[in-house]
């Protein structure tokens, strides 16, 4: 009992400004999982390998599906835009009627020769429609929350861009079997995410031999991992490229329980955030390595939360939302260059709305940034670096960028835990350049690029756009942004 209330003040202390965003399911996890005596045991074990058998997926049928899924035009959207849109459910599992919610923006120039690219949020259960309304889609939404205003560094210049709104329960992707909601968690995502993407490539077959990456950030730091181990073991098991998959980037990703706390106070205090005399305090009470907090480490987290104050700490130096729920009626056209800190209420307005629901082939849903309807996560791995070895493995390209000045995941959280993979360095921390101003800093592992975007924060190509959208090119190009 006493725990759950220690679990609860927590999550009150976070509702107050900055409920239902991706990371604050995260920390409502984090201390769900803290506040359990036993360690959570890590469920993905990579000698599921060896020792289970494939077992067949669903696949149905999906002739002709993708042309009904064909967007004309999304409301609001500006005139004269050619781009092709589809968007739709795809069943994963028919006996409990669960289908999952994706959003496909095709590259409006040479469509055909350009890879498939998944994007996933996080959470755990949030909607991936944040990245594609917020962050890297075609379109980005005006603060009426009724138009939307073009963004020239979306990622579908460069790749053919798929949402998936994931696990069902998550926005428009549901299940007829509402208990469902209680079992999800790191596997049953997985899992479903990946009949997903097998029913997905019938449907759209023209893609089924594109070279195919997946990209996420926050919570996506499980997901995008999982989905892609299981697809390579899918793959091995069946012996035959079902999907081809090359690679994943996973931005400001919880990676690894054991560091990325520690990562997290670390960031706050060098930021000015914190007082020395907490940051004594957490170094001197708090062990972050597996385990419940220590009563006096919670104290002095708790502390260490105070003292912030009421900023975005998604990103630390940006502005806040001063007026929530207030839509700007007077349409004033956004600025990709100027990210509004009110986003997450425009976006709720407007994929709410029942004419973009039309558009989007969606049946009437009360549309939230993160699930209403999942209200406990069954599986959290405690740390993914053991996937992260076995993609690197199995010649992966894989690339952990970050938001330099975001304070959920920070850097921080992500260095050490590359750290802990003590993995060889082939390329020196060096700056790397757009525009001839330093677009941020990367340093090359064997088999890992760490890559940090300066002045963005948790949700990068919100608060940089043009410098993601380098970064993602060179990703997909497999090449170092330039030096100089
Ligand atoms: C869920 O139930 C509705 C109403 O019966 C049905 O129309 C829909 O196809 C079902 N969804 C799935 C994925 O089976
Ligand atoms: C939780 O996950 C474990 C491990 O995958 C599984 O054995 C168990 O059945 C799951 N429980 C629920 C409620 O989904
Ligand atoms: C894959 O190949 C292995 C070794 O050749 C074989 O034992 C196995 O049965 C094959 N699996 C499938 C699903 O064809
Ligand atoms: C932290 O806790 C872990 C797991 O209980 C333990 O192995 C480790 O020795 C502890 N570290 C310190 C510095 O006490
Ligand atoms: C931490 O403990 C001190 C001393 O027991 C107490 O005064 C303080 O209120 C506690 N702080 C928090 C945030 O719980
Ligand atoms: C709407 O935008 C105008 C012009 O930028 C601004 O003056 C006004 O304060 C805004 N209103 C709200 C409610 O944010
Ligand atoms: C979405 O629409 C439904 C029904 O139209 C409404 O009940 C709900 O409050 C709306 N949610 C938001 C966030 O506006």
């Amino acid at each position: 009992m006493i725990k759950l209330v220690v679990v609860f003040c927590f999550l009150a202390l976070f509702a107050l400004s900055y409920a239902d965003i991706q990371a604050d399911k995260l920390f409502e996890l984090l201390k769900s999982k803290r506040s359990r005596d036993s360690d959570v045991p890590n469920t993905w074990a990579i000698l599921d390998e060896a020792t289970h058998e494939y077992s067949p997926v669903y696949v149905a049928p999906q002739d002709g599906l993708s042309q009904l899924d064909k967007i004309s035009a999304l409301p609001g959207q500006p005139a004269g835009v050619d781009i092709n849109q589809y968007s739709g459910y795809v069943t994963v599992n028919p006996t409990a009627g669960r289908a999952l919610f994706y959003y496909l923006v095709e590259s409006p120039t040479d469509s055909a020769t350009k890879p498939l690219v998944l994007w996933l949020n996080g959470g755990p259960g949030c909607s991936s429609l944040i990245g594609a309304f917020s962050e890297l889609g075609p379109f980005r939404t005006n603060s009426d929350g009724k138009t939307l205003f073009m963004n020239d560094y979306a990622w579908s210049n460069v790749a053919n861009m798929l949402f998936l709104e994931s696990p069902a329960g998550v926005g428009f992707s549901y299940s007829n079997t509402t208990s469902d909601y209680d079992h999800s968690g790191d596997k049953n995502t997985a899992a479903d995410a990946y009949v997903f993407l097998v029913n997905w490539l019938e449907r759209f077959p023209q893609y089924k031999t594109r070279d195919f990456y997946i990209t996420g950030e926050s919570y996506a730091g499980h997901y995008v991992p999982q989905l892609a181990y299981t697809i390579l073991l899918n793959n091995k098991k069946t012996n035959q490229t079902t999907i081809n998959i090359k690679g994943i980037a996973i931005g400001n990703a919880w990676i690894d329980d054991n560091t990325n706390l520690k990562g997290l106070y670390d960031h706050w205090w060098t930021h000015a955030l914190n007082s020395d005399e907490t940051h004594d305090g957490i170094q001197k009470y708090c062990n972050f390595t597996g385990g419940s907090l220590s009563l006096m480490c919670r104290n002095v987290t708790d502390k260490a939360w105070d003292e912030i104050g009421d900023i975005d700490l998604y990103n630390i130096y940006a502005p806040i939302c001063l007026t929530p729920n207030q839509r700007n009626t007077s349409i004033i056209p956004g600025s990709i260059n100027n990210f509004d800190p009110c986003w997450q209420y425009i976006l709720e307005f407007y994929l709410n709305d029942s004419m973009v629901q039309n558009a989007l082939h969606v049946k009437p849903t009360s549309w939230d940034l993160c699930s209403d309807v999942i209200t406990s996560w069954n599986d959290s791995a405690v740390t993914i670096l053991p996937i992260i070895k076995y993609l690197i493995e199995n010649g992966q390209r894989l690339w952990v960028f970050s938001g330099d000045i975001d304070g959920r995941v920070p850097i921080t959280s992500s260095r050490y835990s590359i750290n802990a993979l003590d993995l060889p360095i082939e390329t020196a921390w060096r700056p790397w350049y757009l525009n001839k101003e330093v677009g941020g800093y990367l340093e090359g592992y064997k088999g890992l690029l760490l890559i940090t975007v300066r002045g963005a924060g948790h949700t990068v190509p919100s608060y940089q756009p043009e410098r993601a959208l380098a970064l993602f090119s060179s990703f997909l190009g497999g090449i170092l942004p330039p030096s100089s």
